[in-house]
């Protein structure tokens, strides 16, 4: 949108990784749109949404990528880390599952992206505290083994969703 004057010089690629159903589309459209939908479809292939946010008074446009993390749906390929700056590494905290398998989207990401990528290890659905399967511990402790930051989330009552992708995105910057 240079052309209105608004001089946006930046656009971030910054994808979002993990297990079907951990809310990745979710978050997505809820820091795009601040929208959340209770019956989301699993996403099939690849989409994304652009969202201009700002960083110490200047504009950026992050560029998120979102794609299913059902093997069956996976279009994809080196495509979608291509130019990818920044990645967040969801989990359901919910679910001890989708935890132990961001090890495997960790080595995804690495085999395509290199090391200067910004990480985030996001457990989301912390408005789930009681039905909470992975603690605060153990991902804090997951993030400071691999390098990467760590923060909880909820796209339903909207905890910390921008605040993950400004962190993110200020990393970059
Ligand atoms: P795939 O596209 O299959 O990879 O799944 P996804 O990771 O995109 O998950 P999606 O955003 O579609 O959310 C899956 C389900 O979890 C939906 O029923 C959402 O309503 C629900 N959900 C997502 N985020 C949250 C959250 O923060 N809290 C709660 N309670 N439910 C959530
Ligand atoms: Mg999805």
């Amino acid at each position: 949108m240079a052309e209105e004057g608004g001089g946006e010089e930046y656009l971030f690629k910054i994808v979002v990784i993990g297990d079907s159903a951990v809310g990745k589309s979710n978050l997505l459209s809820r820091f795009a749109r601040d929208e959340f939908d209770h019956n989301s479809k699993g996403t099939i292939g690849v989409e994304f949404q652009t969202q201009v946010v700002q960083v110490d008074g200047k504009e950026v446009k992050a560029q998120v990528w979102d794609s299913a993390g059902q093997e069956r749906f996976r279009a994809v390929t080196s495509a979608y880390y291509r130019g990818a700056v920044g990645a967040l590494i969801v989990y359901d905290i919910t679910r001890k599952t989708t935890f132990e398998s961001t090890k495997r989207w960790l080595d995804e990401l690495n085999t395509h992206c290199d090391t200067a990528v910004a990480r985030m290890l996001v457990g989301n659905k912390c408005d789930l505290d009681d039905i909470r399967e992975v603690s605060v511990e153990e991902g804090k402790s997951l993030a400071e083994k691999e390098g990467l930051f760590f923060i909880e989330t909820s796209a339903l009552d909207a905890t910390n969703v921008m605040k993950a992708f400004e962190i993110v995105i200020h990393e970059i910057y």
